[in-house]
């Protein structure tokens, strides 16, 4: 169980895999005045992840988790998450699915976005496969997460058009760009109704 702990800010953890634009955007929009939450600590599954570039530049709190053994890592995710006081999950290009004893403990507590618009296209590889089955619109999708990957609660949903010469590359450029600017502030959001 997680308590929500009776003061200003949320204590936030991002999880990550990769390049974090998005740990980036969420990171600056939480030292706003206007923003609810801290981000406390940054949770990677891969050692060279460029987004842990990102947590040293700003002094955030950072730990790298090897994933060989599930329970082990996520024993020392929870053992990680509880000394920093964290109370809520961002989920930002995290690579590992997280196991249902996890998300119990975090029961609608971690939030995630997904470049399609869910429950399409649940999983890798989106844009590819969005293309290829030539749909008109793709997009993101920001939800809570539950045990089922990328089915929990839909929080919002934007569309976007894509073009006759979008190579899967181009269309996630400019989706990326609209989770960047969105994402920090849905999240706001739902931790100002917490
Ligand atoms: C984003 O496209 C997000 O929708 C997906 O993983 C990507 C992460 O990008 N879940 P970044 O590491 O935040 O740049």
């Amino acid at each position: 169980m997680v308590k929500l702990i009776g003061k200003n800010k949320i204590n936030c953890a991002v999880f990550i895999s990769g390049r974090g634009s998005n740990l980036k955007s969420i990171f600056k929009f939480s030292k706003k005045k206007s923003s609810k939450f801290n981000i406390k600590l940054v949770v990677s599954n891969k050692k060279f992840a460029a987004g842990i570039s990102i947590a040293k530049k700003n002094k955030i709190n950072f730990k790298i988790i090897n994933y060989k053994n599930i329970k082990e890592a996520e024993r020392q995710i929870l053992n990680c998450l509880n000394k920093n006081n964290i109370e809520f999950i961002i989920l930002a290009g995290f690579m590992k699915i997280l196991s249902k004893y996890f998300i119990k403990k975090f029961r609608n507590k971690i939030i995630n976005i997904h470049p399609s618009l869910l429950p399409k296209y649940k999983g890798l590889n989106t844009h590819e496969r969005t293309i290829r089955n030539k749909e008109k619109f793709s997009g993101y999708t920001i939800h809570l997460v539950n045990e089922k990957l990328d089915s929990g609660k839909i929080i919002m949903q934007k569309k976007v058009k894509i073009l006759n010469l979008d190579t899967p590359d181009s269309l996630a450029k400019r989706i990326l760009k609209e989770e960047n600017r969105i994402y920090p502030k849905v999240i706001n959001k739902v931790l100002s109704r917490i």
